[in-house]
């Protein structure tokens, strides 16, 4: 009982897709996104579900009103088999292009509870819960996991679970829920699972370029690539994979043209409403990222993080990439050394 899955924007290439990524794939972001060659589909920040739960307004925001044109899936996290079972009727009004499971949060107070990434120690929960929400879904459902726990023991067996059930589509993060957002990727797990299991695989985690994406869909013969943190910095990520994969010269932004990204994120996704200050911080959220390509040293990440308010903060963004440096290549990957400081959901996982 389950549709097709998306088409990709250019007949023949591997789909891109934008990583769910909470307090950041907000409606603004998503249409930011979209205006620089959005990926193949999206999926949402994860909808919270347990018995008083109702879909959180402002991720159905993001399905109705992102205006990229592109599908969008809806990710559940959860364990309480009625409820979810009850959310995904209710999402089933709104214009979702199927249903995403989170088996991969790896926040403790997440993982305790018995969800996200906490599902991974308990594949006799996992076969259950799967196997009701596939009766329930009527149209397509996407997992999305890490490979393991602590450690790599039950991914066969949970790999199993994902075939026997008939999921149309899994996104495999190559790191254990212990590895957080640091620990290196295990792109020989996410080949291994494109083997394992007979629905097509979206490979995650630390792709950080075209280039990469290219290379490690040869590598581990995945049908797509996930793109989170590095779409942060790089939202040109998803048409430059595109345009390789045709065998065209990738886009190659200047500073000029991260100014206006930056720009349209203050408009999209800083509130206007609320202080200036307040403004100034979420707008960091996005700029630790960008930061990490826009000089050898971390100059400007220095520079931007002592700001105070949003006009200060967007001063010294002209300061950093207008001026002599407008016409300056954005390399594709981060340099070296540069780490974006932990934010509260790479910190903690995701917070729930
Ligand atoms: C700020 C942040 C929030 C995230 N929120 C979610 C989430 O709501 N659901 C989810 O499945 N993964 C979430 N993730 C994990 C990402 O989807 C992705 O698996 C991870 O960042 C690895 O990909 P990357 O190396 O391309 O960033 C989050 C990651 C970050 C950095």
């Amino acid at each position: 009982m389950s549709g097709p899955l998306p088409v990709p924007a250019v007949a023949g290439t591997r789909p891109s897709v934008l990583a769910p990524m909470q307090d950041v794939t907000t409606t603004g972001f998503m249409r930011v996104i979209g205006r620089r060659g959005a990926p193949d589909w999206f999926v949402t920040e994860y909808f919270r579900v347990h018995e008083s739960s109702t879909p959180e307004k402002h991720i159905v925001d993001s399905v109705v009103n992102h205006g990229t044109g592109r599908p969008v899936f809806a990710q559940l996290i959860g364990e309480d088999t009625p409820h979810m079972l009850r959310t995904i009727r209710e999402l089933g009004k709104l214009p979702v292009a199927g249903i995403d499971l989170n088996m991969g949060c790896p926040a403790p107070k997440v993982y305790r509870k018995n969800v996200g990434g906490g599902l991974l120690r308990d594949p006799a929960k996992i076969d259950e819960l799967i196997g009701a929400m596939r009766q329930e879904i009527p149209g397509l459902f996407t997992v999305k996991m890490r490979i393991g726990f602590d450690g790599q023991e039950r991914f066969d067996e949970i790999l199993a679970i994902v075939a026997k059930h008939q999921v149309d589509l899994l996104t495999v993060h190559g790191r254990t829920v212990k590895g957080l957002y640091w620990s290196e990727v295990d792109y020989v797990a996410i080949a291994k699972a494109v083997q394992s299991v007979p629905c097509p695989v979206i490979a995650n985690g630390d792709v950080t370029s075209a280039a990469k994406a290219q290379r490690l869909a040869s590598e581990t013969k995945a049908y797509g690539m996930m793109m989170g943190r590095h779409a942060i910095r790089n939202p040109w990520i998803f048409r430059q994979w595109r345009e390789v994969q045709q065998g065209q010269t990738p886009f190659a932004p200047t500073l000029t043209d991260v100014r206006t990204y930056i720009q349209e994120l203050a408009d999209e996704c800083c509130d206007a409403a609320k202080a200036t200050d307040k403004q100034a911080g979420r707008l960091k959220k996005f700029l630790n990222f960008v930061g990490l390509a826009v000089d050898t040293e971390g100059k400007f990440l220095h520079d931007m993080r002592r700001t105070e308010n949003l006009p200060d903060l967007l001063k010294c963004c002209d300061a950093h990439l207008l001026g002599a440096r407008a016409g300056e290549a954005y390399p594709d990957e981060p340099h070296r050394g540069l780490i974006a400081r932990p934010t509260r959901e790479t910190q903690q996982g995701c917070t729930l």
